[in-house]
């Protein structure tokens, strides 16, 4: 079952070529074809070092220049398919170099596709990063601004999904955006992370050629703030390390778990039994069966996918662990969930910032939830606690006046003034004055507390972040 054709990369010692079985199990083109682009841009910058330390010529170098940028039109335009006998992106782009110059025969000096391939990943690494901010800021943009709409509507804050303590619905925004601004700072943390050049390590040895690595570093954009190439420190770590695709995975997972959890928000929102919000159109589908309904499947599908973007984390780690020093072909595994986790968390940003874009609040709504005196209870034994009861007995007190209420079948508030005192006589006239929601809100005005003046800093703060 041998192929009569030898491998044209790499066929030398070989009698026979590999078997169609083991090309179709082998290759990668089918999902590493989209890293021509860095391919070919680390290739330009590998043939202008090898220029500059005189291993090829001026002229040599040229050519595989205008031939690489010639193979990328080609692959842009559909003019070059990828082809499985060349296992993968790298193999297929130096063929067809070499057909359109024979200095391409010259390019793969003092390099191999481990550290290529590292390189290659380090630059879709920065790249994708840059886009996820992007789509991240643009979210965020969209969660800030419907927090400043909703500044002055309260809603009930929940522990163990059963109404809490009073915030506005703006607090509650901006928790997410919180959870959104972390991820930020993670992905850009992996970015930065990304920013060092592995080229130059060879297949895990080096090279016993001249090379200059700061050089191609400088050429790949690899440097830090004050301009210095940044290269790896060790060849055998720089084509064995998956530590990145870990981390992408990792930032995308996190903040895919952030996502479900402001769509999990957003689906109890639009049900009946809350009703604080719409969705529109949009982003919501019909039943086949049933003509009434308008489900929030945007959401649900958000809740769903995050559990892709978990798995493609579980299977890098598990991918890497026990593999031995240096590249192994398990490696080439590495790329299906990283590539997956990108497109998947793209395409959820941009949901859930059209979702919420399109999300109208119901402050009618909203006004019944969290009329419910029994919200402010902790505010009531604050009460007590001001006039100088311990704050146990004062939890007693109101769970007391809270268990009366119950009996009576009336709201707290409207418990009578001297039963009230006589369960702690700490209790003036004024006590039912505690269950006014605006001078509720008001008395939080401490750092990151749901009041006024702390929701319009949080929003300010925002808004010159997002600029930045
Ligand atoms: N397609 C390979 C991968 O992604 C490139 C590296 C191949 N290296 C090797 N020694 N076979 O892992």
């Amino acid at each position: 079952m041998a192929n009569e054709k030898k491998q044209a990369t790499w066929g030398g010692r070989f009698k026979d070529g590999p078997a169609e079985l083991m090309l179709r199990f082998g290759e990668s083109i089918s999902f590493d074809w989209r890293l021509a682009p860095y391919d070919v841009q680390v290739s330009k910058a590998h043939a202008a070092m090898l220029a500059h330390i005189g291993l090829i010529s001026a002229e040599d170098r040229d050519a595989i220049r205008a031939g690489l940028d010639a193979v990328l039109a080609d692959i842009e335009s559909g003019a070059l398919l990828p082809d499985i006998a060349c296992e993968d992106v790298h193999m297929n782009i130096e063929q067809a170099l070499t057909k359109k110059t024979p200095a391409g025969a010259r390019l793969h000096a003092a390099r191999s596709r481990n550290d290529q391939v590292a390189t290659d990943m380090r630059l879709f690494f920065r790249d994708a990063c840059g886009q996820i901010a992007g789509r991240l800021k643009a979210l965020l943009g969209a969660i800030v601004e419907l927090a400043d709409k909703n500044r002055d509507v309260f809603i009930p804050g929940y522990t163990h999904l059963q109404r809490a303590q009073p915030v506005s619905l703006a607090h509650h925004l901006l928790a997410w955006a919180q959870m959104f601004g972390r991820d930020l700072e993670r992905i850009e943390e992996v970015a930065r992370r990304a920013n060092i050049c592995p080229l130059g390590s060879g297949a895990l040895a080096g090279s016993t050629l001249p090379i200059d690595r700061e050089f191609v570093a400088r050429e790949l954009g690899f440097v830090n703030a004050a301009g210095e190439p940044q290269v790896t420190a060790n060849s055998m770590d720089a084509v064995a390390d998956r530590d990145l695709f870990v981390e992408f995975a990792s930032a995308c997972a996190l903040c895919g778990v952030h996502l479900s959890r402001v769509s999990e928000d957003g689906i109890l929102w639009n049900s009946a039994e809350f009703g604080y919000v719409r969705f529109s159109d949009a982003f919501t589908t019909g039943s086949s069966l049933m003509p009434q309904k308008k489900n929030p499947d945007a959401l649900e599908l958000l809740r769903g996918k995050s559990a892709r973007l978990q798995g493609n984390l579980q299977t890098l780690f598990t991918l890497c662990k026990g593999l031995p020093l240096t590249y192994n072909r398990d490696l080439q595994e590495d790329k299906p969930p990283v590539f997956d986790s990108f497109d998947t968390l793209m395409i959820c940003l941009d949901v859930l910032a059209g979702t919420l874009e399109g999300m109208t609040v119901r402050p009618d709504k909203c006004a019944a939830a969290v009329a419910d005196p029994l919200l402010l209870a902790t505010d009531l034994a604050d009460y007590l606690v001001a006039r100088g009861v311990p704050f146990r007995d004062a939890h007693h007190a109101i769970g007391a006046l809270v268990g009366m209420a119950e009996e009576q079948g009336v709201p707290l508030d409207k418990l009578p003034t001297e039963a009230v005192k006589q369960v702690n006589a700490a209790f003036e006239d004024d006590w039912a004055s505690v269950f006014d929601l605006k001078r509720a809100l008001s008395l939080r005005e401490r750092p990151g507390m749901p009041g006024h003046e702390q929701t319009a800093a949080q929003i300010a703060a925002w808004r010159q972040r997002l600029q930045a």
